[in-house]
């Protein structure tokens, strides 16, 4: 079976890659990403050499590129990861997010319909469904609504994803997880952000009144999830993916503290994030009634796996501070 992944040298792609690869070898995959601030093939290693395995640097943007993917790959599935992803940066600039994430997505679409393939995923977002008060929980049937010039990208490409199968009757499915944490998040997202500066006693700059909550998932059981959906989703549906863990801001910041010995002097409230969301929670009843998944992992447990692993992994984000990782692909690819 052959897959194009695309953003998949990012946090969740890589670890989809990774995992996937480890696990199965009935899969060719061919990522194609255009290596963003965002984007660390050095996240790759483990794939990187694996027969079955093909990295293609390029934007999804670009319709000569894909078209010439598709055909030369015999591509007939695709997994959509690639987004610029991080909400702060659409705030400060919000144009290179509709490029990436609405008309590339519309460039993948377009070519997955010219070469009649047999399934389309889009990684979407929980965010799309906008912000929740005190109480309630995101279902499949809540409408979308969105706040940040991030979530509208993300929204517009999950719609644009499902009027494709209304129709062109493309086989689309489409995944929208809650907050991801684990192993290769880029640091500038609250857990690894938090988490580096603890390590390098720097203040824990914290929005607002700490009290906004997220519902947090381990990059894993997501990334089964997407694979499962993938599998065994139904044509047209829509699944969201989540773990049932809440947790306001304050209480993940002071855990990563704890964790690391640190104490709370370190925490600084900071102006807030401009529309900033209240809260965020998941109800995954779908996919855990329609196909049968649960998360595995327990939140304590793979928090400390991922703080660990932070902390055992210092040339790798002491290599995206400086910089230095960027230089990767040519020293890989560099004479290719
Ligand atoms: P990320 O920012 O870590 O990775 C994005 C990847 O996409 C990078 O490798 C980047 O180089 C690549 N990319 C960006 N623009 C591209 C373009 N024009 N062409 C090709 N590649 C491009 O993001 P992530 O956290 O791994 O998220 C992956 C997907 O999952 C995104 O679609 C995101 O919206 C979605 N998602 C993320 C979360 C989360 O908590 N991180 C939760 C739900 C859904
Ligand atoms: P983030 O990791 O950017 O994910 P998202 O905005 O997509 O949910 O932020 C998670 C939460 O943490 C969000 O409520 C904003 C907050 N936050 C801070 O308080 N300080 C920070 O430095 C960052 C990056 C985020």
């Amino acid at each position: 079976m052959n897959i194009l992944v695309t953003g998949g040298a990012g946090f969740i792609g890589s670890n989809f890659i990774n995992y996937i690869l480890s696990e199965r070898d009935d899969v060719f995959i061919v990522n194609l990403d255009k290596l963003t601030y965002a984007g660390n093939l050095e996240n790759l290693k483990p794939s990187e050499g694996k027969k079955n395995y093909q990295f293609v640097r390029g934007d999804i943007t670009n319709n000569e590129l894909v078209d010439y993917l598709f055909k030369k790959y015999s591509i007939k599935n695709v997994i959509n990861f690639a987004a610029e992803s991080h909400v702060d940066r659409s705030i400060l600039g919000s144009e290179v997010f509709y490029r990436t994430n609405v008309i590339g997505t519309n460039v993948l679409l377009e070519a997955s319909r010219r070469y009649n393939i047999d399934k389309f995923l889009q990684v979407s977002t929980d965010e799309v469904y906008g912000s929740l008060g005190a109480t309630g929980l995101f279902t499949e049937q809540t409408p979308i609504t969105t706040n940040s010039p991030y979530s509208s990208s993300k929204a517009a490409a999950d719609l644009m994803v499902q009027a494709f199968h209304h129709t062109y009757g493309l086989p689309v499915v489409i995944t929208r997880c809650s907050n991801n944490y684990g192993q290769l998040q880029f640091p500038e997202k609250l857990i690894p952000l938090m988490i580096l500066n603890c390590l390098k006693d720097k203040k824990l700059p914290v929005y607002g009144d700490g009290m906004n909550v997220r519902d947090w998932i381990y990059v894993i059981d997501h990334n089964k999830a997407v694979e499962l959906v993938f599998e065994k989703g139904r044509v047209g549906e829509v699944y969201n993916i989540g773990a049932s863990r809440e947790m306001a801001n304050i209480q993940i910041v002071k855990l990563i503290l704890n964790k690391l010995g640190k104490t709370e002097d370190l925490i600084e409230y900071v102006k807030d994030r401009p529309g900033h969301d209240r809260r965020y929670a998941i109800d995954s009843t779908k996919i855990q009634t329609e196909l049968g998944w649960k998360p595995s992992f327990e939140f304590e447990q793979a928090m400390e796996y991922t703080i660990d692993w932070y902390l055992a992994n210092k040339t790798w984000w002491e290599r995206i501070i400086s910089g230095e990782y960027q230089k990767y692909y040519e020293v890989q690819y560099g004479n290719r």
